[in-house]
């Protein structure tokens, strides 16, 4: 699906703690992609707090997108329509973006296109990966979801897993405070668990009867707390590498077995990851192992358009583009707006 002409989006993104923009054209192409990013500011606290996320996000966005269109070398009037993440995130955040996507299009008359937050983590793949096209299969793993979904075209979707309690990320940021990593814990996890034996302690892996692609991670959350209680009351050290890696290892298992038995049960043949998670090293080697072993091509995003940024919000808006998907300037955040919903 291509444009006979060049599209070029300008894409806003402010659904959590990352104030982003970035200009993209025909959905593939990143002409600029600033993220000013409030992590060390949130760190202070342990967790993102939505209200200082909402006024960092004012006080950055007008200077992100004045960037994103210079470092571009692109003017306002060049640009085909502003994309925005329009949900799921938290609502006060949210809406910097999107009041802000809403002046400049009425203000430069370019039309407005609200865009799916995770269908943006999706569209992150088809950046560096020109030849990837639907249908393909879908992880979605992020600080809030965790889905498994087969992308039947550009822009649709339909979900065949999930998580039936936290998050992936939200796992990986709870254990990771558990072992005294500090916030935010998936990457800190990831980087100690190298220096660990994932062998070490057997974690449990959840099995939802009758949902054979849905996923838990409470459970494994709360073995891990156990497990340091345990330690801690018996007076035994904790090696916390090696609960890193432990920890870490029972994610991975439970995301790659799931991906790759629906890759096979649904005949698909292509698995791209998506979200922060998708940056996870150990997620990565295991399922590159797993998809060579069953004739798999797989694909997954940089780190750096893993987790929150504007360019996947400029992919994700072409293709919506291209479909004719236009938002008025009624267009409201919507904190839970679920994937393939307008
Ligand atoms: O997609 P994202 O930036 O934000 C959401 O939309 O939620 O994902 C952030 C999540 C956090 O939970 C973070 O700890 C996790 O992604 N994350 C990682 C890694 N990098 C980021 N988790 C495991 N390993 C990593 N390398
Ligand atoms: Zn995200």
């Amino acid at each position: 699906m291509k444009s006979d002409k060049d599209i070029t989006i300008l894409a806003i993104e402010t659904s959590c703690d990352e104030t982003a923009a970035a200009v993209v054209r025909n959905g593939r192409t990143v002409l600029s992609n600033v993220i000013s990013s409030q992590i060390a500011l949130h760190t202070l606290y342990g967790g993102v707090v939505p209200e200082i996320a909402s006024r960092k996000h004012i006080e950055k966005i007008n200077i992100v997108i004045k960037e994103a269109l210079d470092s571009a070398g692109v003017t306002l009037p060049e640009i085909d329509a502003i994309g925005v993440t329009y949900g799921p995130g938290l609502v006060g955040a949210l809406l910097v973006g999107v009041a802000e996507a809403k002046a400049i299009s009425y203000a430069s008359n370019i039309p407005l296109i609200g865009v799916h937050h995770i269908e943006g983590h999706v569209s992150a793949n088809y950046i560096e990966h020109k030849e990837l096209e639907p249908p393909f299969l879908c992880l979605i793993v992020s600080g809030g979801h965790t889905h498994l979904v087969i992308v039947k075209e550009y822009g649709e979707y339909e979900i065949i897993g999930r998580t039936r309690d936290d998050a992936a990320g939200e796992a990986f940021d709870k254990v990771a405070r558990a072992i005294g990593l500090g916030y935010p814990g998936g990457p800190k996890v990831d980087k100690l668990a190298k220096e660990g034996n994932k062998n070490a302690i057997v974690f449990p892996r959840a099995h939802i009867a009758d949902a054979p692609y849905d996923f838990s991670f409470s459970g494994l959350k709360s073995a891990v707390l156990n497990y340091l209680n345990t330690c801690e009351m018996k007076q035994e050290k904790i090696n916390r590498a090696d609960v890193a890696a432990s920890f870490q290892e029972a994610v991975v298992d439970a995301l790659v077995t799931k991906a790759i038995t629906a890759a096979k049960d649904y005949k698909l043949n292509k698995i791209a990851l998506a979200g922060g998670v998708a940056s996870n090293s150990a997620l990565r080697e295991a399922m590159n192992r797993g998809c060579e072993l069953n004739g798999i091509k797989l694909y997954y995003p940089s780190p750096i358009l893993c987790t929150d940024n504007g360019a996947m919000i400029g992919a994700a808006a072409y293709y919506e583009y291209l479909k004719g998907t236009r938002h008025g300037l009624d267009l409201n955040a919507v904190p839970n707006l679920r994937i393939g919903e307008r």
